[in-house]
């Protein structure tokens, strides 16, 4: 009767926390071999079988309730899951969107890929003889002029790139020929903020060096480019334009697509925007890294960003780019 007292307070003690434990219970008190079934085979070894039935069955019922306790505590969350419905949607989970500049990226060098260029990019800090000297620039042009350039104070050999043609000069460098890249960047200049322009802001620029590349080339890949991007409908002129790197240098407009070409206060009247310039890439820049200007030739390219954006979005401050205003960007959900 002593072991017996201790077994129930053993079963009543007892606690499981999975349902491995609560197998183990059910095996060690009521499983064939178990503690109950022993119990009941020592019937033939006591006097008084009736007494020691009711206490038996009394014990195997503590057992059992025990057990059912346990299993219906460790199922629980089973049981619960199936009241829930499957079949209900589920929260959203809020997605971002891409950010209006980065679309117009995207597609304008999905384009030149299908053309079979590749993307490369450089640094935003840069030095002088990569921005500058390299791209033919003389030492007192113009766009070395300080208000232009932002310089860093503890090296004035160091500035934040003016525009993505560094590129250019650091893929020549590496000698690898033939070269046909696309190269996206933001690119920085001192000039004051306002709603049409920024000092930052993004451009894509182009590079393609091989022997017998001629300014035929030039014109058809460009042209592939503004009938892709802007439409097959859209007219196109080159003009005639100077840029240090090229040689000759062409800037290549589109018919105007909010006036289509009438005139209109986004075209300043003239039925054209200007979206790039272009030329063949000059000997000087071509020595400068290395190449024979007598082997090899090549076209370069350089656009701006925010432009086409701010038109194909039908938005009328540059400032909105760099805001971060959720409600704005929030807008751009689909590809362009
Ligand atoms: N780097 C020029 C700019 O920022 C754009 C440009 C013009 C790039 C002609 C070129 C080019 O590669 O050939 O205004």
């Amino acid at each position: 009767m002593k072991q017996i007292e201790e077994f129930k307070k053993e079963i009543t003690d007892y606690s499981a926390s999975d349902e491995k434990s609560v197998e183990e219970f059910r095996i060690k008190w009521l499983g064939t071999k178990g503690l109950v079934k022993n119990l009941m085979g020592e019937m033939k070894n006591v006097s008084d079988k009736k007494f020691y039935g009711q206490v038996i069955n009394e014990f195997r019922q503590i057992a059992e309730a025990k057990y059912q306790e346990l299993k219906s505590l460790t199922t629980h969350d089973s049981q619960l899951t199936t009241q829930i419905d499957l079949t209900l949607p589920g929260d959203s989970i809020p997605v971002g969107t891409r950010h209006p500049i980065s679309l117009m990226t995207n597609r304008i060098i999905s384009i030149f890929q299908r053309l079979g260029f590749a993307v490369a990019e450089g640094p935003e800090i840069e030095d002088d003889w990569h921005n500058f000297t390299a791209l033919n620039l003389p030492e007192h042009h113009p766009a070395r002029d300080m208000q232009d350039t932002f310089y860093v104070q503890q090296n004035p050999d160091w500035l934040l790139r003016t525009h993505t043609s560094n590129i250019q000069i650091r893929e020549m460098q590496k000698g690898k020929l033939p070269i046909r890249i696309i190269c996206p960047g933001r690119v920085y200049r001192n000039e004051t903020v306002s709603a049409r322009s920024h000092c930052f802001f993004h451009q894509v620029e182009g590079l393609y060096i091989d022997e017998n590349v001629s300014f035929a080339d030039l014109k058809q890949t460009l042209y592939f480019f503004a009938k892709e991007m802007y439409g097959s409908d859209v007219k196109i002129r080159f003009r005639p334009s100077y840029f240090p790197f090229t040689e000759p240098s062409a800037e290549m407009d589109i018919s105007c697509m909010l006036c289509k070409g009438a005139g209109c206060n986004v075209c300043k009247k003239t039925g054209w925007l200007e979206i790039l310039g272009s030329g063949m890439v000059h000997p000087n820049v071509l020595s400068n890294c290395g190449i024979d200007p007598n082997k090899y030739t090549g076209f370069a390219f350089g656009m701006g960003i925010e432009r086409p954006a701010l038109l194909k979005y039908g938005i009328n401050d540059i400032r909105l780019f760099s805001e971060n205003d959720v409600r704005f960007l929030k807008q751009f959900t689909s590809a362009v």
